[in-house]
């Protein structure tokens, strides 16, 4: 049977954990500048209806370090959905390669990707969700914090696809997540609900984003603007700009607090300069993990045979 992964939910609690084992043995045989090839021969499908530079890029290269190797797929090339049926293509694609990772704008588009397709399907993002971020972040503050529980991680801002698979991430290991987000830009309401009723983690809402942040052990923002919303960015600024993180914010949070994005950030508007490049920042590590964590999910899903 061919395992997906499409959603945080897809994977236990000891998943979850197992693949950040293999991600800090993948980092530290990375660091000393050995190789591991268990993929080797293998091939992944790339399919992008958006932009990326992380995704893109950690995935190519991890899959080249592994021993395998990654064809990318831009917006352009096989217009899935449009040129062809995501039917088509999943079967297709699943008749020359191993993996297929897809970064879609609507979700229903992955999940039909997923069930046509006979090789594993990884989400590389869509609208409702981002779990490989959300893995690497998890991964991110277990190396700077030790453990998740008694951390009080402070999400500000857009009730998107990154804070629905940080809920989806609560409902699995146990965590105090805060949510700071205009009224009207909470998160997923089933998504929210599912994560609440699951009684794992403490899930805390404010329209605040002071309330939020206080004592705050992580604090995690990204755009408002999400790919796919330009045409509501006049708006969204407006409705957004007491969301801002900057050194005022940061303040409010416990001393050692972490200060996390997934990238790109739109500098001056969800996170100042002097934020992101200040001391509290662990946007650059965070953005590493991408690599060692996407090969551990590689290797999880694939096998090392
Ligand atoms: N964080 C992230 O997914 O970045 P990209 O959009 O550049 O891939
Ligand atoms: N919420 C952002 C994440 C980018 C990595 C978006 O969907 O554009």
């Amino acid at each position: 049977m061919k395992r997906d992964f499409l959603a945080i939910t897809d994977f236990t609690k000891d998943e979850i954990y197992e693949i950040m084992e293999i991600a800090r043995e993948l980092k530290k045989v990375q660091k000393n500048g050995k190789s591991y090839k268990p993929l080797k021969d293998k091939s992944m499908a790339m399919i992008f209806q958006k932009p990326s530079a992380r995704t893109r890029v950690s995935f190519e290269t991890g899959m080249y370090q592994l021993g395998g190797h990654a064809v990318y797929l831009s917006p352009t090339d096989i217009q899935i959905g449009k040129r062809e049926a995501v039917s088509d293509i999943a079967r297709v694609l699943s008749r020359y390669t191993d993996v297929i990772m897809a970064r879609l704008f609507g979700h229903e588009d992955i999940l039909e990707l997923a069930e046509y397709a006979t090789v594993p399907v990884i989400n590389g993002l869509t609208d409702l969700l981002h779990p490989c971020q959300v893995m690497s972040d998890v991964f991110t503050i277990l190396e700077k914090k030790g453990s998740l529980e008694n951390l009080k991680i402070a999400y500000i801002g857009d009730g998107n696809n990154v804070l629905n698979s940080w809920l989806n991430m609560a409902s699995r290991l146990p965590m105090n997540l805060v949510l700071g987000t205009p009224e009207e830009y909470e998160p997923d309401k089933e998504i929210l609900s599912m994560a609440k009723k699951s009684g794992v983690s403490q899930i805390d809402l404010y329209h605040n984003p002071k309330m939020a942040v206080k004592n705050a052990d992580v604090i995690y923002t990204d755009v408002w603007v999400s790919m796919g919303q330009e045409k509501e960015k006049e708006l969204r600024r407006e409705i957004f700009k007491e969301y801002q993180v900057d050194d005022d914010l940061v303040n409010l949070a416990d001393d050692d607090v972490i200060v996390m994005h997934c990238l790109p950030a739109h500098r001056g508007e969800e996170i100042t300069d002097s934020v992101v490049d200040g001391p509290h920042s662990v946007v650059f590590d965070e953005a590493e993990n991408r690599l060692h964590v996407q090969k551990a999910i590689l290797v999880k899903l694939l096998g090392t045979e």
